[in-house]
């Protein structure tokens, strides 16, 4: 069984507000984007790797894998304007005969290597879709844009969802073939009918958005 993960890093990173885009935004000596590829390639679970790069920073990222000798990077692609549109020009990259394509955002660079065995291990059992999640802790409110409480939600069977997914290939490159867009890519597997399972995350796998969140990473590693 051959799994093949695409790591989506094609973000502009407007909240991050850095000069170059959110991959490239240095995490130590590094860029950001360095962390999550060399997990993924040093990752006994993974076979091949796409990086989905920023329009401009194929080069870069080409560079970058060779600097870490993440051999199992098989191509370099530029992304497109949605997440959606990254994850589809990553998946062209993938081959036929790929049976798992697992999609991660660059992102969430604290990726282990048990986490990836929680999301591949339940598709022999038939799901369409596997996901890292948390169950919510704080209370959570609808509000609307005066700050004005709208309604509170009911706390119980909400999750907040990770990367890295896992998926069939042939689920996932269905589910993306078609127009939609959504924040991951296990909303548009259960848009066209799929049935997605949700496992244990990890607290570390925060996704880095703001700067105050890249910092917490870099104080992590
Ligand atoms: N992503 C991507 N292509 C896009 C948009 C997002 O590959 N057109 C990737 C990002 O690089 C990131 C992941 O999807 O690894 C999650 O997206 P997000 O955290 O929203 O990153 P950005 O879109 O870069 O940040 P922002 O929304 O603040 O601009
Ligand atoms: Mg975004």
């Amino acid at each position: 069984m051959s799994v093949w993960a695409i790591l989506v890093a094609a973000g502009r990173g407007e909240r991050l507000g850095s000069d170059q885009p959110k991959a490239f935004a240095k995490l130590g000596e590094l860029p950001l984007l360095a962390e999550p590829l060399r997990r993924l390639d040093d990752s006994e679970w993974v076979d091949a790797v796409v990086v989905v790069a920023p329009p401009g920073w194929e080069e870069p990222a080409i560079l970058l894998a060779e600097e870490l000798g993440a051999g199992k990077v098989r191509a370099c692609v530029s992304g497109g304007e949605t997440r959606a549109a990254s994850v589809r020009a990553g998946l062209a990259e993938v081959p036929e005969d790929a049976a798992v394509v697992l999609v991660h955002d660059a992102a969430r660079p604290l990726l282990s290597d048990e986490v990836i065995e929680r999301v591949l291990t339940p598709l022999a059992e038939g799901w369409d879709g596997v996901v890292p999640g948390l169950p919510v802790s704080d209370t959570v409110k609808r509000v609307g844009s005066d700050g004005d409480v709208v309604e509170t939600i009911a706390r119980d069977g909400l999750w907040t969802v990770q990367t890295p997914q896992a998926f069939p290939a042939d689920v996932i490159r269905r589910a993306v073939a078609g127009f939609g867009d959504a924040t991951d890519c296990a909303g548009l597997v259960e848009a066209s009918g799929g049935r997605v399972k949700v496992v244990a995350g990890d607290p570390l796998l925060l996704k880095v958005t703001t700067a105050d969140d890249l910092a917490r990473v870099a104080s992590l590693l």
